[in-house]
């Protein structure tokens, strides 16, 4: 079964002090710890839902094929 986490418990996995980086999009967790260095990618931080700044990045929703999902 997927692990279910709240926004409180993604904020724990914001890539820093040796926490993985997860950031939840349209409802998946994903754990981007490779791409988001220091808790941080292009300006965006890890622990967060970005859902809503997703369609500012230069990226098309395909980039999620191959991150590894971690919960909903
Ligand atoms: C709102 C969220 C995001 C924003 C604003 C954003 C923005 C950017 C920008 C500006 C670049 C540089 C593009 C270039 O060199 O032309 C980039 C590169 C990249 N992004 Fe994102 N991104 C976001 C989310 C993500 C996510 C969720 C992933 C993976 C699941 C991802 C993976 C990558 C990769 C692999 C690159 C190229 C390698 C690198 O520069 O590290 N990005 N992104």
């Amino acid at each position: 079964m997927a692990r279910t986490f709240s926004l409180q418990e993604l904020q724990k996995y914001n890539g820093l002090k040796g926490n993985p980086a997860y950031i939840a999009y349209k409802g998946n967790v994903y754990d981007v710890t490779k791409i988001f260095k220091n808790g941080e990618h292009a300006g965006v931080k890890a622990g967060t839902d970005i859902t809503e700044i997703f369609s500012k990045s230069p990226h098309d929703e395909n980039i999620f094929a191959n991150v590894p999902v971690v919960g909903v």
